[in-house]
């Protein structure tokens, strides 16, 4: 693996970091970060053994990727010596909303740009992340940009303009899961559980459901069809769910986020 630049050492960057060091892609001298004022480069180094850089021209010293991963309101205060500094460099941005001509502005010198969406089990490695590049990829820059982004979980690729239905589903999608997980919890409490029972319940329900899910390969209308038997206890929960239009809002939710992440990114 070429050197890798981190502009940002969040928790985003501490998990590519921790995936590329524990998957043996790269060694702690091929990494190197920068941050801003909290310190985490210093924190991030300390933890992984990668350098952090004192300055953006130390940063990008024999770095051949530069992965941004500031925050997206931080694209627009980063020093202009960026510019220069990232002539012929592959460009890696994981900066919500940020669009590749935008960013292509920020480093118009770069050999190629590649936007992503990751999420946040990403930061445990179980994440998927979309990316969308400027021009086609050559083949070592979209295996390089396959074994970072895989450092986070699972990789696709699609259409730029599709990224902002990537941000509505897996992007938000986490934050919807979270919520089902919750009012899960809330159900089992209704029912008649304690608080601690119905929590480990509904999380592991879900987690169990999802592997299955993974593992069989099946569609998931299927998986659910196994379980329910002609007027069983799934099948009138399922019946309520389908009266309270579970399926129509969770689309609307997907759609909705979709929308406000195309707001956002217009800029
Ligand atoms: N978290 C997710 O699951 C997720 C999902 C999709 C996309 N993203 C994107 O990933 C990016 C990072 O998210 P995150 O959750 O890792 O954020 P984070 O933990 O808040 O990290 C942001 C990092 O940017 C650094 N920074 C601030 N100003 C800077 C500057 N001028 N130059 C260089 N670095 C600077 C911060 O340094 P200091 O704190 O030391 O100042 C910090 O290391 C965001 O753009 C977000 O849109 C995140």
């Amino acid at each position: 693996m070429n050197k890798i630049a981190f502009l940002g050492a969040g928790r985003m960057a501490g998990a590519m970091v921790g995936g590329l060091l524990a998957n043996g892609a790269a060694k702690p001298g091929d990494l190197a970060c920068i941050g801003g004022d909290d310190n985490t480069a210093g924190e991030l180094a300390q933890r992984t053994g990668i350098t952090a850089a004192a300055n953006l021209d130390a940063l990008l010293q024999g770095a051949d990727i530069l992965i941004l991963a500031c925050k997206p309101q931080q694209l627009a205060g980063l020093d202009r010596s960026l510019a220069e500094l990232t002539t012929g460099k592959l460009i890696l941005s994981i900066l919500a909303g940020k669009r590749l001509n935008r960013l292509a502005q920020t480093c118009p010198r770069a050999r190629n740009v590649v936007r992503a969406m990751p999420n946040t089990p990403g930061q445990i490695g179980a994440g998927i992340t979309a990316w969308s590049s400027l021009h086609p990829l050559a083949a070592a820059d979209r295996a390089a940009i396959d074994t970072v982004l895989g450092s986070l979980g699972k990789v696709i690729t699609v259409p730029e303009p599709d990224l902002d239905a990537v941000t509505g589903l897996s992007g938000s999608g986490p934050a919807f899961v979270f919520e089902f997980v919750a009012a899960l919890r809330e159900g089992g409490i209704a029912a008649g559980l304690s608080r601690e029972a119905a929590a480990l319940l509904a999380q592991e329900t879900v987690l169990g459901a999802a592997k299955l899910l993974a593992e069989s390969k099946a569609e998931p209308e299927a998986l659910r069809d196994q379980v329910t038997s002609p007027n069983g206890t799934t099948f009138a929960g399922l019946k309520k769910m389908e009266a309270g239009g579970f399926r129509a809002l969770l689309k609307d939710t997907v759609v909705t986020a979709k929308v406000r992440s195309e707001e956002l990114s217009r800029d």
